[in-house]
Order: C-alpha cells, then structure tokens, then sequence
C-alpha cells in the first residue's frame, strides 16, 4: 500500500470510529448501570450506610441517613425500575429507601429535597404508595421551618462562620416544596419556595450571570452580609457544580410555577455554562470555571447535572434543539471509557473523575453518587423524548 492509501484507510476508520462514538446507546449505558449497581448491591448490604464516594484509600465511602447524598442511590435504583419495569429492581429501591425514613424530621438543613424526593419521591412517582406520599409531606414540612421571611430564604447550613448562610445547591431543595403544595392543597409550601427563588434571583447572581456559592444573610436587617465560596476556587469565581445546580433549580422552578423570570434565568445559566471559553470541548467542565486551567480536574458531577437539566430546558426554551444537542453531546462523552467506569470497578460507581470539595481537599477525582443519579436521569429524559419523536 502506499502512503496515499495509508491515509485514506486511516481516514475512513477513524471516520468509521467517530461515528460510532457520537451516537448515544441509552440501551447499552443501562445495560452497563445494571450490571455495576447488580454488583454494588451484592458487596455492599449494609442498608443504612449509603454508597457516596470513594476513600483516599480506594475503599467505598458509605454515609450515614442524615449525609446529604443519602437518597442518590435509592434514587438510582428507582430510576433503574423506571427504565427496565423489572420488579427486582422495585423490591431493592425499597429496601435502600426505608432506612432514610427518619430524616422526614430532619429541621438541621436544607437538603431534605436531595434527601427525600431523589429517594420516596421516585418512588411515589412509580408505585404511589400512600406511605411516601406521607412521609414526603412531613419532610416539606421539616424543611419549611427553616424559613426565614425575614430573608425571604431557607436557611442551608446550621454550622460554619456565617450567620444565616443560603447556598445556590439549595435551588435543588425547591422540588420538594412544589410537589408539596400539588400534593397537600397547602399554598404555604409554594409560596417559600418561590420566595427563596425570588430572593436567590435577586442575590446570587452577578452581571456574567454566574452565582455565587454562599450567600450571608443579616437575619435582623434582611440584608446581604457577604457573598463568599465555600466548595470554589475563589470568592468570586464561578464553582462549576453551582451552576449546575443553578440551571437545574431554576428550570425546575420555572416547570412548577411557569414563571417566564425563571425560564429567563435558566437560559442565562445555560448561555454562561455553554460558551464559556474555559469549558472543555467534550463540554465536560473543570471543577471551577476560573480554577487554574489546565492543570485542575474535571467535575464529571457537574457534566451530568447540566445534562439533565439541559434535556428539561429544552422542553420549555422557544429554541430548544440547543440545548439538546448540549446535553447529548455530553451524555456521549460520559458514555466513553474516558469517564464511564469499566464494570467490576470504581467500587461499582459507574462513572469516574468527579471533585466534592477541592479547597478542602475532600473527594478530588472520584467517583460520586450523585454524579450516577443525574447521568441516569439525563439518559432516561433523552430515552423519553427519542420514544415521543
Ligand atoms: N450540595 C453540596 C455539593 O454540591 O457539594
């Protein structure tokens, strides 16, 4: 062969590569899903330690009910049932759902909404079991008490140097609320919830639209004391997972209140995500947009939140194709070996390199529950809005 016709068969097959490589094979991410979570069901059953990470020694991080990522693996396990209708999977989500009952009492925080509605609002969603239905109600009404009219916000964290801090992640806690009100007839739950995002939408976001991490409050004023980090690179840089959180939050408000202001927010969030000029070109972003760029890790968490609420934007945008575009190019990148784990590994985590909380030097470039639920749930949307075309 000569060198002309080297090129040219070097050119088709990685012609040929490419264009396996660019299609999304929900059937087969699934497929690979349900064997890890197979194994991670059969060498972890301890169910009231629930999976969250991986320790510096290579061992599975398991956490307590109260742990904020606590509900992400039932979540997992539910959306597996939601994908495949195969009882086992049903019988198994309940057993990793019970044992977060308790924390329908939890008034210590704000992530009630991660907590409960990843785990018993999945699953009342698919069995409508009257049980979930109660316990979830008791968990709005938990997480209700920790509004402040004052601030127009729920408070996020109890401990830390702040005096009333509101984190943008708490934008995810909303969902709960609405479902609340739907639920219950109770407008009280409603009416925080949007509250808190009005107040969020005044506070948290600066003119490139990006939000800040933490936002203190004055709870005798009402008044911003500080807006500072505390997972990000720097007070005022733009922490990749918060806007992801941003995004997914105010495209969910935007779902239980149609709202246009929260269509228009999410669409800014997306606009800074999708152009910024430090995210990667397999869309997959650095921890912290203004980190020290190349040398940082990728934050395979913040990828998948983007994905997912990208697949919702899209329903609501006047021009959606965007953003499901976005969402699927990313969903590709995390379906290669670059970032899905090989099965039999990665503690049966299915995808890898994520970072929790780099300036405390906690959890940089492992595998993290909630980057699997969110990757999950953006394959199944995408599965969903393939099957109505
Ligand atoms: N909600 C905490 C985090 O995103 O790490």
């Amino acid at each position: 062969m000569n060198a002309r016709k080297i090129i040219l068969v070097l050119f088709i097959a990685s012609a040929f590569a490419f264009a396996a490589r660019v299609k999304l094979d929900v059937a087969k991410d699934f497929e690979t899903i349900a064997r890890q979570l197979t194994n991670s069901l059969k060498t972890h059953t301890d169910v009231t330690r629930f999976p969250r990470s991986t320790k510096p020694d290579g061992s599975l991080h398991a956490v307590p009910s109260r742990d904020w990522t606590s509900g992400f693996y039932a979540g997992n396990l539910w959306y597996m049932y939601d994908y495949s209708k195969d009882k086992k999977w049903e019988e198994a989500a309940r057993q990793w759902t019970a044992g977060l009952e308790n924390e329908k009492f939890n008034t210590h925080t704000h992530d009630l909404g991660f907590i409960l509605f990843c785990s018993f609002g999945n699953g009342y969603r698919l069995t409508q079991d009257p049980a979930y239905k109660d316990i979830l109600l008791q968990g709005a009404r938990s997480l209700s008490k920790r509004f402040n009219p004052k601030t127009g916000t729920i408070r996020s964290w109890d401990h830390g140097k702040w005096q009333y801090p509101v984190i943008i992640d708490n934008m995810m806690n909303l969902e709960l609320l609405f479902w609340a009100t739907a639920m219950s007839g109770d407008s009280s739950f409603y009416k925080i919830a949007v509250t808190h995002a009005n107040t969020t939408l005044k506070n948290h976001f600066r003119a490139d639209n990006s939000s800040y991490h933490v936002v203190d409050y004055d709870t005798l004023t009402g008044k911003v004391i500080a807006r500072v980090t505390h997972q990000g690179y720097a007070d005022e840089s733009a922490w990749a997972r918060g806007q992801a959180w941003g995004l997914y939050g105010y495209t969910t408000t935007y779902r239980a209140t149609k709202d246009k202001r929260y269509l228009e927010q999410a669409e800014k969030i997306a606009a800074f995500i999708l152009h910024h000029p430090n995210l990667p070109k397999d869309k997959i972003p650095y921890w912290d947009y203004n980190a020290q760029i190349p040398n940082e890790e990728r934050d395979v968490s913040a990828a998948a939140i983007t994905a997912s609420a990208l697949l919702e934007l899209g329903g609501y945008a006047k021009n959606g194709e965007p953003y499901r575009k976005a969402a699927e190019e990313i969903l590709i990148n995390l379906s290669t070996p670059q970032y899905l784990a090989k099965v039999g590994t990665n503690n049966n985590f299915i995808l890898m390199h994520s970072v929790g909380h780099k300036p405390a030097k906690s959890e940089i470039d492992v595998p993290i529950i909630y980057a699997d639920y969110y990757y999950i749930e953006g394959l199944l949307r995408y599965d969903r809005l393939k099957k109505k075309k």
